[in-house]
């Protein structure tokens, strides 16, 4: 999708708005860092009006609706009238340069804008989708990820990204699973502070930095029964201890704004919930940032039941929403409101701050043309450095789930190998979701990227095999956006089996590579059934019969359920939609060029009965281990233990956990413990493993997760390597919140694991004493 505006007539090339700043003593300015901007901003301030304050709180979009329904009408003419303060969706050197001018030209304070856009993993050059970046535990990796997006978005004039989403999901069946980082509360916070710092750089006034948005604050990523936009609900224990950390830690990396969520977070909709927006973010966080709406969310707080747009507009501002994305509410209401003793000119004043901050802090006063740069724009997006990025980090992000009799890696040479399935030959759903600015047409299918590393040294049979699905009614919500996104082949589906069925006779192993399109996850994608679709459940079924080695190449943007395939293929490589590169990254890891070591950071379950399930869940007052189940917390049908747990992720290699050693079993007060565990790589390969730190805490005042992350290290051993792994503890990695929500350590018995996976560790118990 590709979003242009051109604004006729606009022309004069305004100058940069260079504003003289009020005198500040050095000795002010260190006792108040922020008193120049406060100044500026005041001195500005003073002399707006009230409706340009309050077109600052406007977000429009360039014409054409990327998620929802709404678009806004009359651009110009309100850019005129200073009733804008951004616009999302529209990117391009000179396309921002027309409208920046207009603004500029326009405002009596030459008001920048701030332009916005979903740059979710990669802005041109696309990076896998978020849950596949975190899978590769590589903080490194993720921060350049980000850093390389912002360079690209600001290349095409963006300063403002919505991302990063790090809403925590336990619920495989959320299509949005696929943004985020996972179930992992401290897990998911490492992720955010990455993403935040490659997003904003050295400082936001460089032209190559953008602003981050995280989103969506709050609890999002728990919508009952994981479908889309619905209610979420939970104690504050459970909010504070599970969902809220990742925002939490994005603020303390200084991300410069938030998003509110769409749904209500403890009954009250999170964008006009005051205890949310402003108590718990901005007064206990220290937020200094600015807040933005989702989507039409705050004209929504109406269906939730809280009144009118006028009503609900007034909320939000008193809540500590500072601007409105694309529904118009404060434009159209907040005048009447203040005329109606409804809201305060302070309230309007302290959001109209914000915002006018976030751009000064973007350094766009000084100069709102800082990053509308031509030869950039040439030379940035998709350049080969960026692509080669890209390409290591879906390399990284690979999950290995399977892997029998060593069938992966496969041979360069003197092989036949069948390449089949639906997604084989096939560029578009190599992307995954979120990929505005993304082209398609020049990534690399995974047909393509296995004979760029086979060359003529081996053979290659591809057949379609299957259609993606052939059920007419979720293809026609796959095809939402009118583009044939999934179509039916012209051939029968018995002819393709049969073509497939035929190659892979021919073949001495057959690489399937099948599951989720791009549009089967991602936003408004919620699935009930999280099974690769039938269609090519049926090819694999055929193709398993063949006794052949049988090697899956999933592209899925959530976990799915996969016991037949666990149980009947050889090897299953878990490759999400890793995005330009995709072939590329794909034909290098099946042919051992980069071993896999990407580890789960979502739990797969065996059956979509058993959702929500996470690794860090509590005990139960009669948990299940083995012995009779009755009277036990345990499914009659089914057992509790997932398919493939959280952590867990195979190499070519091996790697051996042993001797797990405490250097005290007593401890008190601020002493550091060192855990020490051996690793051995115990194979053929060499590769990389991440060695993962959990505690487990058996004995506090509330009931406490059997197990949670504290650490982890992605260490690379050579073949017969061995290294000694210390992880240092420290009674800050102890604390919680309990149910006076006070954030703390309680002494007592403490569980170290220490291992590969959360369900595969070796285990030490501590006493630490206050
Ligand atoms: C999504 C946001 C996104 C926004 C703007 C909404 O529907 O929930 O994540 O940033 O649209 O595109």
């Amino acid at each position: 999708m590709k979003t242009i505006f051109t604004l006729k007539n606009a022309v004069c090339v305004a100058t940069a708005a260079l504003f003289v700043l009020p005198f500040n003593s050095a000795k002010a300015q260190k006792a108040n860092p922020d008193a120049k901007m406060n100044a500026f901003i005041g001195d500005i301030m003073k002399k707006m009006t009230l409706d340009e304050k309050i077109g600052q709180l406007n977000l429009i979009t360039s014409g054409m609706a990327i998620t929802g329904t709404v678009t806004n009408n009359g651009v110009e003419a309100n850019l005129k009238k200073g009733a804008i303060g951004g616009i999302f969706g529209l990117y391009g050197t000179q396309q921002v340069r027309e409208m920046q001018e207009l603004a500029i030209k326009n405002s009596r304070f030459k008001i920048p804008l701030i332009f916005g856009l979903d740059v979710i993993h990669g802005h041109r050059t696309i990076f896998p989708i978020p849950l596949g970046i975190s899978t590769t535990w590589d903080m490194g990796l993720i921060e350049q990820s980000a850093r390389i997006a912002a360079r690209e978005a600001t290349a095409e004039g963006l300063n403002w990204v919505f991302s990063p989403m790090v809403d925590i999901a336990r619920d495989a069946r959320w299509g949005r699973i696929s943004e985020g980082s996972g179930e992992d509360p401290w897990y998911g916070g490492q992720v955010a502070q990455a993403m935040v710092k490659g997003y904003q750089g050295k400082s936001m006034t460089d032209a190559d930095a953008v602003m981050a948005c995280v989103k969506h604050f709050a609890l999002y990523g728990a919508a009952e029964a994981g479908r889309e936009y619905n209610t979420a609900d939970m104690s504050k224990v459970a909010m504070y201890n599970y969902y809220m950390p990742p925002y939490k830690a994005a603020v303390d990396a200084g991300a410069g704004s938030f998003m509110s969520s769409f749904n209500v977070v403890d009954g009250v909709p999170a964008t006009v919930n005051r205890w949310l927006l402003t108590d718990l973010l901005r007064k206990q966080w220290g937020f200094k940032g600015f807040v933005v709406s989702d989507y039409t969310a705050l004209n929504e707080v109406t269906n939730h039941g809280l009144g009118d747009l006028q009503t609900v507009s007034a909320l939000a501002l008193k809540a500590g929403l500072d601007m409105d994305m694309v529904g118009e509410g404060f434009l159209s209401t907040l005048k009447k409101s203040l005329q109606e003793k409804k809201i305060t000119q302070a309230e309007i004043d302290l959001a109209c701050r914000r915002v006018l901050e976030a751009k000064y802090k973007l350094g766009l006063f000084a100069n709102p043309y800082k990053s509308l740069d031509p030869a950039r724009e040439k030379s940035e997006p998709m350049s080969e450095a960026n692509r080669k990025a890209a390409r290591t980090t879906a390399e990284h992000s690979f999950v290995l789930l399977k892997n029998d009799n060593q069938v992966l890696p496969l041979k360069k040479a003197n092989s036949k190998i069948a390449v089949v399935g639906p997604l084989a030959d096939n560029k578009r759903d190599m992307l995954g979701t979120w990929v505005i600015a993304g082209e398609w047409e020049k990534s690399v299918s995974v047909l393509e990227g296995i004979k760029n590393v086979v060359g003529n040294s081996s053979q290659i049979t591809y057949a379609k095999g299957a259609n993606i699905t052939e059920d007419t009614a979720f293809m026609a919500r796959l095809n939402f956006f009118g583009q044939q996104m999934v179509s039916i082949d012209k051939r029968s589906s018995d002819d393709l089996l049969e073509e497939a069925v035929k190659a892979a006779k021919k073949s001495d192993v057959i690489v399937a590579v099948v599951g989720e399109s791009q549009s089967m996850s991602g936003e408004s994608s919620s699935r009930a059934d999280i099974s690769i679709p039938e269609s090519q459940q049926r090819m694999l079924k055929e193709l398993a019969k063949l006794g052949k080695p049988l090697v899956i190449v999933l592209f899925n943007g959530r976990p799915l359920t996969l016991t037949w395939e666990n149980e009947h293929a050889s090897a299953i490589l878990d490759v999400w939609a890793p995005g330009t590169e995709a072939g590329n990254a794909v034909g290098e890891v099946l042919f051992g060029n980069y071993n896999p070591s990407g580890k789960l950071t979502t739990t797969f379950p065996r059956s979509v009965g058993q959702i929500p399930l996470y690794y860090n869940h509590l005990n139960t007052g009669r948990p299940y281990t083995d012995g009779p189940a009755k009277f036990k917390s345990v499914y009659l049908d089914i057992s509790n233990d997932p398919l493939y747990p959280f952590g867990y992720g195979l190499s070519y290699t091996k790697f051996s956990y042993t001797n797990l050693r405490l250097s005290k079993t007593k401890l008190k007060g601020n002493e550091t413990l060192q855990a020490t565990v051996t690793v051995t790589n115990t194979g053929g390969y060499a590769g990389e493993e991440v060695v993962q730190l959990y505690i487990g805490d058996p004995a506090a005042s509330i009931a406490r997760p059997v197990k949670e992350l504290k650490g982890f290290q992605k260490l690379n051993f050579q073949p017969g390597e061995r290294k000694d792994v210390t992880f240092n503890i420290t009674p800050a990695q102890l604390k919680f919140y309990n149910s006076q929500l006070k954030y703390d350590w309680e002494a007592g018995d403490f569980i170290i694991q220490v291992g590969t996976s959360s369900s595969d560790v070796k285990t030490g118990r501590v006493n630490w004493a206050k």
